[in-house]
């Protein structure tokens, strides 16, 4: 059984959570749900980032101490993971003393071997993105971008991390490990970014200018640099679980690509001996209604709220049918509601409800068995049954005559494919039902017609079972409400926790009759049309 470590970026306490946050969890969750679906034993993280500037200064706007304004406003976040059904392993604040112990042990030791020192440093700093700027981060006019705010110069004495030592050490790796950053082009920004000669990498702030961090173990006149602290959580979270280091999968935003977690995090492990994690996926931004998302211009998607209105499991999917992993999308209210209405309700509920339908109509509310062996399906079902067998493949990736592994889109990430293809394969189940028209086999006495519309029924059930199978990952409270219709009780293990049980996602997708004899629930209601908001 493999390990899978799996993470996303811990998120800033500064603000309460936003649509950004909660995408970034949805799809670190499908990821971690499929891996768990494919046997891997799995630990998956998420969390908070509670130390820098921007906590300080938005503890100091409300009034409150530090520690009080983070213990609040992380329990927003959890709320959120819960709300969404994230099946994360673990939470992890910066706070907690696991972690500032650990960060304080790392930083000795690289201390004692000579990777930190000491120097003057004189330079212009922006305080909104706590950092030094260079002259190549001028506008071209020679003033600063406005995304830097207020910048000073300032002289400072401070501690440096030798960046600059392990470059090439980093551009070999990169070039070793082709698929380290998803998606691939990526990689290239960061091999651009890696053309420069480094700085090394200021790791203090002065107790003066920032209070709020871990303070430094051989100098407590300062506090650790917040990327410093916010990286090391990673490692936190598994420094006691053999076999979870290097982590398989960091989560992030193209945003925090490059540096940090391309360049930063990997330096920082190979300095400490420790080796870098196996890849990095970077998603693209989303904005609201064709703007950049902001709390100021109203422009916003609070997603506890928006769950509540129109249910997780449709937030989750559109949040993944939409948008293709790595690239920029838009959250529009009328693309939402269009997707809501045609892939959820009508296509996915209308099937639900047709397969509880006429079953309780024409078998008593018992699945029957197929009244054929598989050899004498008429065409329709063999078609059906081949499209769907299609559809697994495509999904989950299979082995060849040899052996060879074939991946599926799964596990390319190609999320947003993955779910048009399966919704086609829930529109072609409907399309077998308006053919066979069990409505007008009923009213047949012919034996044949009978035979017909009992095997027409097993196989709607049956496609309506792998469909759910294969949906579990991105709505797993829809899977499971199908399957509970079905009066069915999967055999995979798809829960979080280091459940070490060796069932997998490939038992349950193999076409066969394992729902016979289930007796099916009256109804059930999966997308009911959203309230109009008050
Ligand atoms: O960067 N669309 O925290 P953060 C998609 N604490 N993703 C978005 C987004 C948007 N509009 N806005 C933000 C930090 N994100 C650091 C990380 S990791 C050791 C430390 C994503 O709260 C962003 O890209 O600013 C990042 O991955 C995550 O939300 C947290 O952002
Ligand atoms: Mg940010």
């Amino acid at each position: 059984m493999k390990n899978f470590y799996i993470t996303t970026a811990i998120d800033y306490v500064n603000g309460s959570p936003h649509l950004g946050h909660a995408y970034e969890k949805v799809l670190a969750d499908v990821i971690a749900r499929f891996r768990r679906l494919q046997g891997d034993r799995v630990f998956f993280l998420t969390g908070v980032d509670e130390h820098g500037q921007k906590v300080q200064q938005s503890a100091r706007k409300r009034g409150i101490p530090p520690q009080q304004f983070c213990d609040e406003v992380s329990e927003e976040f959890r709320a959120l993971c819960a709300k969404l059904n994230i099946s994360n392993d673990d939470f992890i604040r910066t706070t907690e003393p696991r972690h500032k112990t650990l960060v304080r042990a790392l930083l000795q030791r690289l201390f004692d071997q000579g990777e930190i020192y000491r120097a003057e440093y004189r330079g212009f700093y922006s305080t909104r993105q706590e950092q030094f700027l260079q002259d190549k981060d001028r506008n071209p006019d020679g003033t600063w971008p406005e995304l830097y705010g207020e910048v000073t110069e300032i002289t400072e004495s401070n501690y440096f991390f030798k960046l600059r030592a392990y470059q090439e050490w980093l551009v070999g790796y990169l070039k070793e490990n082709e698929n380290f950053v998803f998606p691939r082009y990526r990689q290239k920004q960061v091999l651009e970014f890696l053309a420069e000669p480094l700085n090394d990498l200021c790791i203090s702030r002065p107790k003066e200018r920032l209070e709020w961090g871990i303070p430094l173990p051989f100098d407590e006149n300062y506090v650790t640099y917040v990327w410093f602290d916010a990286l090391v959580n990673y490692y936190t979270a598994v420094v006691d679980k053999p076999g979870f280091w290097p982590a398989d999968l960091h989560v992030i935003g193209k945003d925090i690509l490059v540096p940090p977690h391309a360049v930063y995090w990997p330096i920082m492990l190979k300095a400490l001996g420790l080796e870098p994690p196996r890849a990095l996926l970077a998603h693209g931004w989303w904005s609201i209604n064709g703007k950049k998302m902001s709390k100021s211009t109203g422009n916003f998607v609070e997603p506890v709220a928006f769950a509540d209105q129109y249910g997780v499991d449709a937030l989750r999917y559109f949040l993944i049918r939409e948008m293709s992993v790595g690239q920029d999308s838009d959250f529009s209210q009328a693309q939402f509601l269009a997707r809501y209405n045609s892939e959820l309700a009508n296509n996915l509920g209308n099937l639900v409800n047709r397969v509880l339908n006429m079953t309780n109509r024409f078998a008593g509310g018992i699945i029957p068995a197929p009244e054929v062996d598989e050899g004498a399906f008429e065409q329709d079902e063999q078609a059906l049954r081949l499209s769907w067998g299609l559809v697994c493949k495509h999904l989950i990736g299979f082995n060849d005559e040899s052996g060879k592994r074939y991946p599926g889109a799964y596990e390319k990430f190609e999320f947003h494919s993955a779910l048009a293809s399966l919704f086609e394969s829930f529109a072609a189940t409907n399309t077998y039902i308006e053919k066979r028209a069990p409505w007008k086999l009923g009213k047949s006495t012919a034996a044949s017609d009978r035979a017909l519309l009992l095997t027409s029924l097993a196989m709607m059930a049956e496609a309506l079972r792998i469909g759910a199978t294969l949906l579990r990952p991105v709505m797993p409270g829809t899977a499971d409400k199908i399957f509970a219709a079905l009066g069915h009780t999967p055999h995979a293990t798809w829960d979080p926790g280091l459940n070490d049980k060796k069932e997998t996602i490939m038992n349950e997708l193999t076409w066969g009759t394992r729902l016979t004899g289930n007796k099916v629930a009256e109804s059930a209601i999966l997308f009911p049309r959203p309230e109009p908001k008050k």
